[in-house]
């Protein structure tokens, strides 16, 4: 039996148990949470996979770099559900491959931002933030007023729907149709519009 001294005093040994403990604490906090129901289902029916076009909003959102600055959770603090709401939960998330967490916050966190403002407003912040927020230094995205051209929408919905998304054979079918004559802009927010409602607190 080795005693802790000669663990201590034998380098090979100390790396190795001390890998081994790490490793079973590691698996023990982490393992579980795929099959914790708080985790793996919908907090409650409003949480609902992305429709097509919020789907490629949300694309435009990720392919812009928006996470650079933003992030979309909520902390259980005070001074964070004075601010935004109700703090974000792990069932909120269970459609979003990969989720838009993050962490850095040059702008406020987005989580719940849907019905915070007009689409008009999100319309004229994105293109010119400046000209609704005259302090604001968030960049001016005004190319995204163009036709939004996502050939690969199914397909995606396809792959989301292997690892675990729900959509119908019937909605990958009709997603290219669902986008068509959609502006990046829009999809980009429709995909903010929906962003936090399902606990959406009302003050
Ligand atoms: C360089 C950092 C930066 C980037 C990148 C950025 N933002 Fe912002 N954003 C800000 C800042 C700062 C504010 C606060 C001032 C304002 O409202 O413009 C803000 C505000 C917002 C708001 C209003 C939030 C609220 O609750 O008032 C929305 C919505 C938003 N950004 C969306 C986006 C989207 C979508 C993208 C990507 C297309 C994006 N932002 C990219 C910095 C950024």
């Amino acid at each position: 039996m080795l005693t802790h001294e000669q663990i201590e005093k034998n380098v090979g040994w100390l790396i190795v148990l001390t890998i081994l403990l790490i490793s079973v604490g590691g698996l023990v906090e982490i393992v579980p949470l795929f099959f914790q129901k708080s985790t793996t289902t919908p907090v409650n029916e409003l949480v609902k996979p992305y429709d097509a076009v919020r789907l490629a909003g949300r694309d435009i959102y990720i392919r812009e770099g928006c996470y650079n600055c933003h992030s979309q959770m909520i902390r259980p603090f005070r001074a964070e559900t004075e601010r935004y709401g109700h703090y974000s939960v792990a069932g909120e998330f269970v459609y979003d491959h990969p989720f838009q967490w993050g962490s850095k916050r040059t702008g406020p966190d987005l989580a719940r931002v849907g019905g915070r403002y007009s689409d008009q407003w999100h319309r004229i912040h994105l293109l010119n933030p400046r000209d609704v927020v005259p302090e604001s230094n968030m960049p001016a995205y005004s190319w995204l007023d163009r036709p939004l051209n996502d050939p690969a929408i199914s397909a995606k919905m396809e792959a989301l729907r292997k690892v675990g998304v729900p959509y119908s054979d019937k909605e990958i079918a009709e997603a290219p149709k669902a986008i068509e004559g959609k502006t990046e802009l829009e999809a980009l927010i429709a995909y903010l519009q929906g962003l936090g409602l399902a606990l959406k607190q009302t003050r």
